[in-house]
């Protein structure tokens, strides 16, 4: 063999090796870093990877970070640093971190947040509009920006996991998460789930604007009877898969890496005991690489007598990482969590290999998000939180998802130059309420909340002419003589577990405002925030136009851009808009009674 054959050979078992290592490096549920950390890890080290727990708990401890060498932390939507502006957040973000560095392995924390229209529990953040507005813009453009800015504000703090999209398929307007769903129609949660998955994440995980996302809850948990909030899905498996999985499927196409299991039950069994649905269906037939994590104290429902049992049944089935909301000393808390996961393997109740799975699919995520290699955060993100440019993409996102239900005469856009307008309602001048749930706080306020943004008497006043006069008068008095009325009315803030209705109409002093209104004769626009379709069917004919706004958010200049004509209105109803409420659940195809509205109705200019 001469000298250059040798080179030839040489190159050829250089090449294979390369190919070799690459293909093992890309093999999905492997990495070289992952195998030799679960190589020396020892179970109180795994069994602290697998445990998350909430910051009102944490911070009586924090070093507690270190003796459990934790997995995660997040924060619920009632906790919150003393300081809610980004540098609060920013600064409790790097104490922690700096716990894991003193740890033997150094596995970073990831940090979890309920970033469900923005980065809602930080004061300064642009807020989007909830997901069924998004629903009512039918395009996965907008969501996938809002899902990228989102990434970035919440990792100018430092928090690099959002407990979002929400794929829920909202069946009964009844629920109080209806808002939270992108619509009634699974090819909504699937479009725009994936494209919310996909802004979130980035083409690269690992790049500091990019955010790992977690589709929730699943699954059903729009579904349940008479659209109780933690209720029970009462359909058959054909059903379930139809309307309530393809969110999850187009999910993990788009690269989702977490998945939040449901308080729900489906067919009486509790989502979190699923191992059906949690490993044999969305790990194995769905080839599911990432982890399943529970809902808040979701672990516990399973056996309210027995939290050790409840552990058992929920990490076998299938889940990988607890939440946990409680502090040592409190019933079912994280130092019991532990505790009883060392028995239960030193008994043999979990197999040591449901322990590693779980361990291996936590850190493959860390290891792709490059948690390792930035477990900081990047500091020059901090400036982008409620950024000109974010504004501008909620403000957009707003003037997408208005449906316009009405406009007799075509009163529609209203004239800038009119010469006095006279705005009432409570809505109208109330960044609380046009936010909704989920904002500063859990269950959201009416008021001024937070800081930034506008409100839609602000943003009319920002569009008409200078020499157009806008009278402000919350009860609707002292509009005889004006060229137009807008009112704004509808739900006031709520969330999950409080915001379930079993009566949708419209508050009677809404309609009082409507109706002195309309006594007076001049042109009457109300403008409704809501997070869901409520009883309109007599207050309706009160008025000339009418438009759903659902909860858009801080950027109420996009409620002033449709109403003036800057915008011809593109949204379409992501519900059929019931009559009654006998009417509910009703949803298309449904062989039902005539809606007031079908699904997919929108007028434009
Ligand atoms: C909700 C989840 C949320 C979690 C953490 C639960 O009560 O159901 O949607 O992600 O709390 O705040
Ligand atoms: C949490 C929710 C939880 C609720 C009720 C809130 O602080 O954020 O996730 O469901 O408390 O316990």
């Amino acid at each position: 063999m001469n000298s250059s054959m040798k080179r030839l050979l040489n190159i050829g078992a250089l090449c294979l090796l390369l190919h070799i290592s690459v293909v093992l490096a890309a093999k999905p549920g492997t990495s070289a870093r992952v195998d030799a950390l679960l190589k020396t890890m020892t179970l109180d080290e795994k069994i602290g990877q697998m445990t998350q727990v909430d910051y009102d708990a944490i911070k009586l401890n924090p070093s507690d970070i270190e003796k459990y060498a934790l997995g995660s932390i997040l924060w619920g939507g009632g906790s919150e640093p003393d300081n809610i502006k980004p540098q609060g957040w920013a600064d409790i973000c790097d104490s922690y971190q700096g716990f894991t560095q003193k740890t033997k392995m150094k596995i970073p924390l990831i940090f979890g947040i309920d970033a469900v229209h923005g980065h809602n529990n930080v004061d300064g953040a642009v807020i989007f509009p909830h997901n069924i507005g998004l629903g009512a813009t039918r395009n996965p453009k907008i969501v996938e920006q809002i899902g990228h800015a989102t990434a970035v504000e919440m990792q100018g703090t430092g928090i690099q996991w959002d407990f979002a999209p929400c794929v829920a398929v909202a069946r009964n307007e009844r629920w109080g998460r209806t808002y939270e769903s992108f619509g009634e129609d699974p090819a909504l949660a699937k479009e725009l789930g994936a494209a919310f998955v996909k802004g979130m994440q980035g083409s690269r995980l690992s790049a500091k604007t990019s955010a790992l996302a977690c589709v929730k809850h699943f699954a059903g948990d729009g579904g349940t009877t008479n659209g109780k909030d933690q209720g029970n899905t009462e359909v058959d498996e054909a059903t379930l898969r139809a309307i309530h999985l393809p969110g999850y499927v187009e999910g993990i196409k788009a690269g989702a890496l977490s998945i939040m299991v449901s308080y729900s039950s489906w067919n009486g069994k509790k989502m979190h005991g699923n191992k059906y649905l949690m490993t044999d269906v969305l790990k194995k037939e769905l080839g599911f690489r990432g982890f399943l994590v529970s809902d808040w104290a979701g672990i516990d429902q399973l056996d309210t007598a027995s939290y050790k049992n409840a552990i058992m049944l929920s990490i076998n089935a299938g889940l990988d990482m607890a939440m946990i909301p409680n502090a040592p000393k409190q019933k079912n808390n994280y130092v019991d969590f532990i505790a009883y996961m060392k028995e239960l393997v030193a008994e043999g109740k979990i197999p040591v290999s449901r322990i590693d799975d779980a361990v291996r699919r936590i850190l493959i995520v860390k290891n792709e998000m490059g948690l390792f290699e930035h477990p900081f955060r990047d500091k020059a993100l901090l400036a982008k939180i409620g950024s000109k440019a974010h504004r501008a993409i909620g403000r957009d996102a707003v003037r997408q998802s208005l449906v316009v239900l009405k406009n007799e005469k075509n009163i529609l856009p209203l004239s800038k130059k009119l010469k006095n307008v006279i705005v009432a309602g409570k809505g109208a001048d109330d960044i609380g309420m046009q936010c909704g749930g989920w904002t500063i706080s859990w269950q959201g306020k009416s008021g001024n909340v937070l800081s930034g943004g506008t409100t839609i008497l602000q943003a009319i006043k920002h569009t008409v002419s200078k020499n157009t006069e806008v009278t402000y008068s919350a009860d609707g008095s002292g509009a005889t003589g004006a060229d137009a009325a807008i009112v704004v009315v509808g739900e006031e803030p709520y969330a999950e577990m409080i915001g379930d209705r079993a009566d949708l109409h419209l508050s009677k002093n809404d309609v009082d405002v409507i109706e002195k209104l309309k006594a007076t004769g001049i042109p009457v626009v109300v403008v409704l925030l809501s997070g869901r379709p409520i009883i309109i069917t007599d207050v309706i004919k009160d008025s000339h136009a009418f438009v759903a706004a659902w909860l858009p958010g801080t950027e109420g200049q996009g409620v002033a851009d449709v109403l003036f004509g800057d915008y011809k209105p593109t949204g379409k109803l992501p519900h059929t808009w019931p009559k009654d409420m006998t009417q509910i659940p009703i949803s298309a195809g449904d062989k039902k009674s005539e809606p007031l509205f079908p699904y997919g109705f929108g007028l434009s200019y």
